[in-house]
């Protein structure tokens, strides 16, 4: 179909985020026709979210509020998570990408939370787990001795709930699912991907404590817990099981680390318990029943040019931050949450996320390399910035609207500070709404300067990077032979005709090195309230033995979660090219 789209979002609108918009987010009506253009859909948005004024300030005018949200979009300077373009304004309501379900040691609950899964993924959510309180394979139930099937068994039944729903109609939701290194089934979930096929859409991550890492390095012993009992009931030594970690995720990518402690150095409500999960892609670290609202700021379109040069305009990121954060903690209150738990537990804390997209595209235009100094420079740089304003603004919302109930107890209110989110800040992984505002996702280099993005149950989209074909068509290297050939082999790094700085400032995630992507991840880290989404890509080369290092960098360099990716380790990439050099 033809769609018709105002001048205004006409130009910004790559044909590929049409695709995606037609595909999946505009509304249509019984018989599947789509009634909304992309304008409209961001109007939806930005009316529905606009409406939470009215519960502060009677006096404002909603439209004035709305116009801002939708500008902020339609500019695609500022996307939120896909539920809330998909749901604001309609039946379902359900506005949150992330959300934690507790799994407690009772059969009742358990199934409870199946039930709550099957809700969650159907709105468009994703999931985060642990499986660390079921008790261990073969203990006993009841008076049955040996009859536990164990946390594992736990999860298949997780697997088949998930795989029944599909979000929304249209994607399938992603799911972590967290075990503690302590849990004596450990070794049995380290190999639970073993078999690649199953399992998929579930991404698991072993949790360790620095106690647990400080014995990997002096090869010490540690402690199997019985979470039924709380009592030691053997023990492993820690490097052997770091080793089968790392084994596994050399062959299949899966199972990540999770920091636990780092994670809870950062907890802003430890009145209200430890944080022991992370959600669906590893950003966010919330509490059993929390949920979270996500929305990022294209960093591609946040420069300035001035007598021919580009720089970061932070003015126009001063402006925007804002009115992001006012956007968020709004759709806090028009969410309509899958069940009055999680409502009255997200609405405790009033965490938000906002976080980037673009930002390797940012680094093109500014014409520096990922994998440079200055791009660790800039990163800090951006996102302390964000993260400043960002706070400043929940701290005027918390001034105009009250702070987050559970502030007393808080971290903020130890330091006297009123403020309206417990945290604001993630790095999501932008899969889609990247696609949408036609730039690189989240703060992952590029993927490669010319390629086929394999999205929406199989279909196949070319991409050609907007300013690899600029610079290629100023600089008189473009040729239709070169993107062909680009498409099936991504070896730009040794195609000649292409400029040496070309070629450095195109560098693709397979070229940078796994230390600097720990690095740049670690960069953002500095600066975020909660987690940072990011693969670290290794080549198909790579030595379990490099994995390793990686995963004790990660560590040492305070990074709350890692994941990690070996070229071709699993069957099905989201992206495709032929041969990575
Ligand atoms: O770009 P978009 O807003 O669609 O999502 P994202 O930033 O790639 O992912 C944000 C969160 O949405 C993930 O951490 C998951 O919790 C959830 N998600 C999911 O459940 N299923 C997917 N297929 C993609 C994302």
């Amino acid at each position: 179909m033809v769609l018709e789209i105002t001048r205004e979002i006409e130009s910004a609108l790559t044909p590929n985020a049409l695709r995606v918009l037609e595909k999946r987010y505009l509304r249509r009506d019984r018989n599947g026709r789509i009634t909304e253009t992309p304008e409209q859909m961001f109007r939806r948005v930005a009316r529905f979210v606009a409406q939470a004024e009215k519960q502060y300030r009677p006096e404002v005018e909603v439209d004035t509020i709305a116009d801002e949200f939708y500008r902020a979009m339609a500019s695609l300077e500022f996307l939120p998570n896909s539920p809330t373009l998909l749901n604001a304004g309609t039946e379902t309501g359900q506005l949150s990408s992330c959300f934690v379900l507790p799994v407690p040691d009772s059969l009742e609950e358990t199934f409870d939370a199946v039930k709550y899964t099957a809700m969650i993924h159907k709105s468009g959510g994703g999931i985060g787990f642990n499986v660390s309180h079921i008790r261990p394979t073969g203990s006993a139930v009841g008076e049955h001795f040996d009859a536990a099937g164990g946390p594992v068994a736990l999860i298949h039944v997780f697997a088949g709930a998930a795989d029944y729903i599909r979000q929304g109609g249209v994607r399938r939701g992603c799911n972590s699912v967290v075990m503690s290194v302590s849990h004596p089934d450990i070794l049995h979930f380290i190999n639970a991907k073993s078999n690649p096929s199953l399992l998929t859409n579930f991404y698991n991550s072993v949790s360790v404590t620095d106690d647990f890492m400080d014995k990997v390095r002096s090869g010490d012993d540690y402690c199997l817990i019985d979470p039924n009992t709380g009592r030691a009931v053997g023990s492993l030594n820690a490097s052997a099981v770091f080793k089968r970690i790392v084994d596994q995720a050399w062959s299949t990518g899966d199972p990540g680390l999770v920091f636990i402690d780092r994670i809870n150095r950062d907890n802003p409500t430890p009145s209200l318990g430890r944080l022991e999960t992370i959600t669906g892609c590893g950003e966010q670290a919330l509490l059993p029943y929390e949920s979270c609202n996500l929305g990022s700021i294209n960093l591609a379109a946040m420069l300035k040019e001035k007598g021919g040069t580009l720089s970061i305009d932070f003015n126009k990121l001063a402006r925007l931050i804002p009115i992001a954060v006012r956007f968020l903690d709004n759709v806090i209150d028009v969410n309509k949450f899958p069940v009055p738990v999680i409502e009255r537990t997200t609405r405790l804390t009033r965490k938000i996320g906002l976080g980037v997209m673009g930002f390797a595209d940012m680094l093109i235009q500014l014409g520096v390399s990922y994998n440079s100094t200055k791009a660790i420079t800039m990163a800090e740089e951006i996102m302390e910035f964000i993260s400043e304003r960002a706070k400043e603004a929940s701290y005027n919302l918390a001034l105009e609207r009250g702070v987050f109930p559970a502030w007393s107890g808080s971290i903020y209110e130890k330091r006297g500070l009123p403020m309206r989110n417990a945290s604001c800040t993630t790095i999501a992984p932008t899969g889609t709404i990247s696609i949408i505002a036609g730039v690189s996702s989240g703060i992952e280099p590029i993927f490669a300067a010319v390629f086929v993005r394999n999205i929406l149950d199989g279909e196949n989209l070319l991409e050609i990077n907007p300013y690899f074909e600029r610079i290629a068509r100023e600089r008189g290297f473009y040729s239709r032979e070169l993107i062909e050939q680009l498409v099936t082999s991504n070896h730009l790094h040794s195609r000649k005709e292409v400029p040496e700085d070309v070629r450095k400032i195109f560098v693709t995630a397979h070229r940078v090195s796994p230390e600097w992507h720990v690095r740049i991840q670690a960069a953002f880290q500095r600066h975020i309230d909660n987690a940072v989404s990011k693969t670290v890509n290794f080549p198909k080369s790579a030595s379990r033995e490099d994995i390793a290092r990686v995963f004790m960098m990660a560590w040492e360099w305070g990074l709350k979660g890692i994941t990690v990716y070996r070229d071709r380790s699993r069957q099905s990439q989201p992206l495709c090219i032929n041969e990575i050099g």
